[in-house]
């Protein structure tokens, strides 16, 4: 039976709450430690329970894992570690039957060096049409042994490496803005769009509802592949990117392309596929430019997720995103955790340790009541904290390997989800004694978060995520439309959406007169009556005539 839902309106994606599901780490069936499809599929009345619109799958292709499968060695099909086509196709029936939307992860930047592509662009040689599909260039130096350029990977190092030719000697460059593992294609070659095209209806045909694209303002690289004034720039954070490798204008032309596509698609059945990028540019501005009429549908806004826990930055930061983004007639894409940053428990616990957990409760009944769409890392609902103590030997991550183990940035908010019991692996892997242990392990806490006490706690984040999802899908104020500014007490940031519903989050530890009277609908904490604890957030519905600002 197929559970009518808001995602049934043709634009169902404007105001969407999505569950990122990191697959490996969801849920195990088979036994072997690391998550896939069925166990996805397992998982689905759960998240149904939890109220959320539609799931994102992380990439699930065929791969070598050098970065967890976003070094894609064939974009149709599944990796044996996660499953194959036909267990693919039952979880889209299964996931839209219970009026779940389909999300996909696509990684159309670069391939991985083991894709049927890169095979044949080394085997075929320089000036090959297989090489044009990628960007090799000579060496610099007397034998060509400095590579190309200056610029450098984000995961570290050079961002370029050298071949060894067919006949065995040394040669060619080819670039990877990640790691060697992961060449760049070249856009500027006519046949990758045309591959892509192609994937991208491979993959709607099989009914997926959208997808969230990788590396969205990357693609296009200066056509001269000149030396960078910033050679440094990607290496060193999310906000720094060589102006040379990424936002190129060229790239705009491949969403419009994209965008027809699934324009097709919705002409046949009244429903939108979305596409969602992953756009790292410098300001909301540029953001914007992704997210024009005919460009991508969403473009996840970042900034939100890297604002300190401090009222001016996060109004700021909401601030500019309404103006800029929503003034394309687009919606802000929200979000606040993901497979690539640390969890907010953890990150926003500061100096102290007792109020990350509030500070993200309160976060994420922020991010419910903002206009527009939000995105929810897996264990987000859990409130699962970061585990920063993985033991260097276990780490997977890339950049961990490839900046000589100067950062650990991306295990501690992949391992995986504890779902019962008292032990690892709390109901992760099925199988019993002779399974895997879990591809990374869980530490002994995570007993706390498990799924099943969350249920079972109504003071539990699931509950809270549960309960904000519930008003958000039923209050017509919480939809789109209007942020109007209050004015507040310092430290607190308090906004009225639609007509009457307040909500205020109080950034500061010590308790403050609420700015509305009487019990909140809900509050990330205890609140009562007439007063607005530290670390805490809560929505009123009011009758009060506000004396705001518009957004
Ligand atoms: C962004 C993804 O979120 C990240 O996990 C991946 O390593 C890079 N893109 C490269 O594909």
């Amino acid at each position: 039976m197929h559970i009518a839902t808001a995602a049934d309106t043709q634009h169902w994606w404007r105001d969407a709450v999505i569950y990122q599901v990191y697959v490996r780490s969801f849920l195990d069936s088979t036994g072997d430690g690391i998550g896939d499809l069925a166990g996805v599929r397992a998982g689905l009345p759960y998240l149904r329970k939890l109220g959320v619109d539609g799931i994102w799958l992380s990439p699930f292709y065929p791969s070598p894992h050098h970065d967890h499968g976003y070094d894609v060695a064939d974009y149709r099909g599944v990796d044996p570690v996660f499953g194959d086509l036909r267990e693919f196709d039952h979880l889209v029936a299964d996931a839209q039957r219970l009026g779940l939307k389909v999300l996909i992860d696509i990684v159309p930047n670069h391939c991985s060096s083991e894709h049927a592509w890169f095979r044949a662009a080394l085997a075929d040689g320089p000036g090959s049409e297989a090489r044009k599909r990628f960007h090799f260039a000579e060496g610099r130096g007397e034998n060509g042994e400095l590579p190309p350029n200056n610029w450098h990977a984000m995961f570290g190092g050079s961002a370029w490496s050298r071949v060894t030719e067919p006949d065995g000697e040394p040669g060619q460059w080819y670039l990877h803005l990640f790691t060697p593992e992961q060449p760049d294609l070249n856009w500027r070659d006519p046949s990758v769009a045309a591959s892509f095209d192609e994937i991208l209806r491979f993959w709607l045909d099989r009914g997926v509802d959208g997808f969230r694209i990788d590396v969205a303002a990357g693609l296009f690289k200066n056509a001269e592949l000149p030396d960078s004034p910033d050679p440094m720039a990607d290496e060193r954070s999310r906000d720094s990117v060589n102006p040379l490798a990424w936002n190129q204008p060229e790239v705009h032309d491949v969403w419009r392309q994209w965008r027809a596509v699934c324009e097709e698609y919705t002409a046949a059945d009244g429903l939108d596929r979305l596409l969602v990028g992953e756009v790292s540019v410098p300001t909301a501005r540029e953001h914007a430019k992704y997210v024009r009429p005919d460009e991508l549908h969403q473009a996840f806004f970042f900034d939100l997720l890297s604002a300190d826990w401090d009222h001016d930055a996060f109004r700021k930061t909401i601030s500019e995103a309404l103006t800029d983004i929503a003034g394309t007639g687009s919606t802000v894409t929200w979000v606040l955790n993901n497979h690539d940053q640390v969890r907010t428990v953890t990150r926003y616990a500061g100096e102290t340790t007792t109020v990350g957990p509030s500070r993200a409760r309160a976060a994420a009944l922020l991010m419910l009541a903002l206009p527009g769409a939000a995105y929810v890392y897996q264990g987000e609902e859990l409130g699962l904290p970061e585990v920063v103590d993985l033991p260097d030997d276990v780490l997977t991550d890339p950049i961990f390997r490839r900046t000589g183990s100067r950062l650990r940035v991306r295990d501690g908010c992949r391992v995986p989800l504890p779902w019962s019991g008292q032990a690892s692996p709390f109901g992760f892997t099925a199988g019993g004694d002779g399974a895997a242990r879990p591809w990374l392990p869980q530490p002994e806490w995570f007993a706390e978060h498990a799924t099943d006490r969350a249920l079972s706690d109504t003071r539990s984040f699931w509950h809270l995520y549960r309960d904000g999802l519930a008003l958000r899908r039923n209050l017509p104020q919480l939809g789109e439309g209007p942020l109007r500014w209050l004015e507040t007490e310092p430290g607190v940031l308090a906004f009225e959406r639609g007509d009457g519903l307040v909500c205020a989050v109080n950034f500061g530890l010590e308790s403050v007169p609420a700015p509305v009277a009487g019990t909140p609908l809900l509050a990330s904490g205890d609140c009562p009556p007439g007063i607005l604890p530290g670390s805490t957030a809560a929505w009123w519905i009011s009758d009060l005539s506000t004396k705001g600002t518009s957004s």
